[in-house]
């Protein structure tokens, strides 16, 4: 299945759980177990570090059926088993050689599926195009959609397939995915569809979000009110047919000066809502639009990019960061670095007022075509100034928060699924350390090896 290097385990995407799994010679684990982290506990990752890896004492992760069972010392662990009636016998052995153990990585912002590439813009913002001078002449996002309306369902499946398997090389077991290059109805529901057949078929899960909201479409900017115009298409004929659909998990829009403002942003949400898709936006990537403060008053499930939020943005975050359900900061380092931008994110003073910051790729054609998350983990660290363990909770347990599945995945604790990287370092502070370094070594989704490199 893969077209890499790396030898990929027979039925990474068909085959069967083995029933039990113990994973075994662990030089540290970490389990980031205790639900969203914020402010202080952001870089609590919940490491169990083994003297001796070898040792009966080492920690140790078991599973069953594809749900984690056990993590603690070997021997407790084993007898503990043996007392729940799970013989030994029925548990394939990893030797983790004395690397490190993490979840499963969550890369919460993706936009997956696309056609055609856009390497030209590199050289434009080079010569002193911005973003939005491009997009403005009609490249940018535009150009993407026009390749992409013209790309069949299996030209996107198999576009998508290259893709996640190289973000499975680096970690990755969940991945949020939107639409938003087809700007029709016809093309976003292709797109929605195809997010949602990748992850039914593995090896990695995949969360579709409905981003009808990305930006105008040529046959809307003809048009004197063309904006608006398209704000109700959105409202009238997008929403209720990819509601009908029932594939898109979650409604994004792309609020900032110049595309949607705030007001068109609220409409496209609220009633995306009411349609059963819940909120997220791309907010102040570029300029402060309103965004954080939309994304507060919503109580959206994540407020993405923020690299240029207000004053009262980051305040509206830090108040609904009080209540019991904070809007996840989901930033996207990548993007403000390849955007050439020397302003970033302020991941500082959303882990000061307890937001809960996660990290993502926001992998895409324009402005992040890197599907590397832990590359995004270096740059939180390098110009984010995120710890490395503050990093490591971003790509996990609040990754996982911010898709509202953190009751199933991002961290290992007993019930939950069972995906699990073996690194080939032996502590997880080396992870953003390495640049873009290939640093796995055992992908485990839902208790089975679906990439292994020995
Ligand atoms: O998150 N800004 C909006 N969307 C993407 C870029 C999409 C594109 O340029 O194709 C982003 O940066
Ligand atoms: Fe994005």
């Amino acid at each position: 299945m893969s077209g890499g290097p790396f030898r990929v385990i027979e039925g990474g995407r068909t085959g069967e759980p083995t029933p039990g799994l113990l994973i075994v010679g662990a030089a540290e684990i970490a389990t980031l177990a205790g639900g969203v982290r914020r402010g202080p506990e952001q870089g609590a990752v919940g490491r169990i570090v083994a003297d001796d890896p070898a040792s009966p004492e080492a920690p140790v992760v078991a599973s069953w059926e594809g749900r984690i069972v056990a993590v603690g010392p070997r021997v407790a662990v084993e007898a503990a088993l043996v007392a729940d009636g799970l013989p030994l016998a029925r548990f394939a052995r990893i030797d983790a050689g004395g690397g490190a153990l993490t979840p499963g990585l969550v890369d919460p912002h993706t936009h997956l599926l696309f056609a055609g590439s856009r390497e030209d813009e590199l050289v434009l913002r080079q010569r002193g195009a911005s973003y939005m001078d491009i997009l403005a002449a009609g490249g940018g996002i535009l150009s993407t959609v026009e390749a992409t309306r013209a790309a069949s369902e299996a030209t996107l499946l198999t576009h998508g397939r290259r893709w996640i398997d190289e973000m499975l090389t680096h970690g990755v077991t969940t991945i949020e995915a939107k639409s938003g290059y087809g700007l029709d109805l016809e093309t976003e529901l292709r797109l929605v569809e195809v997010a949602h057949r990748l992850g039914r078929e593995g090896p990695i899960d995949v969360v579709p979000t409905w981003l009808g909201a990305h930006a105008v479409p040529p046959e809307f900017r003809a048009r004197p009110d063309g904006t608006e115009a398209y704000v109700r298409h959105l409202l009238d004929e997008q929403l209720p047919g990819i509601a009908a659909h029932g594939r898109a998990r979650f409604a994004d829009v792309f609020c900032e000066d110049g595309v949607f403002t705030a007001d068109q942003s609220r409409r496209v949400l609220e009633a995306a809502r009411s349609h059963g898709l819940s909120p997220r936006l791309h907010a102040d990537e570029l300029a402060p639009s309103g965004g954080a403060e939309l994304a507060a008053e919503l109580g959206a499930a994540s407020a993405d990019h923020l690299a240029t939020p207000s004053p009262e943005g980051i305040a509206a975050l830090a108040a609904a960061a009080e209540t019991d359900e904070p809007v996840v900061a989901t930033l996207l380092p990548v993007t403000t670095w390849f955007l050439m931008k020397d302003h970033h994110a302020p991941a500082r003073a959303f882990i000061e007022a307890g937001v809960p910051v996660a990290i993502g790729t926001d992998f895409n054609p324009g402005t992040s075509p890197t599907p590397n998350l832990t590359l995004a983990m270096s740059f939180a660290c390098v110009n984010l100034r995120m710890t490395p363990d503050e990093a490591l909770s971003a790509v996990t347990i609040n990754a996982a928060r911010s898709l509202g599945l953190e009751d199933e995945i991002g961290s290992l604790e007993v019930g939950k699924a069972a995906d699990i990287v073996i690194w080939r370092i032996p502590t997880t502070a080396r992870i953003p350390y390495h640049p873009g370094a290939d640093l796995v070594r055992t992908v485990i989704k839902r208790g089975r090896v679906v990439l292994d490199r020995p």
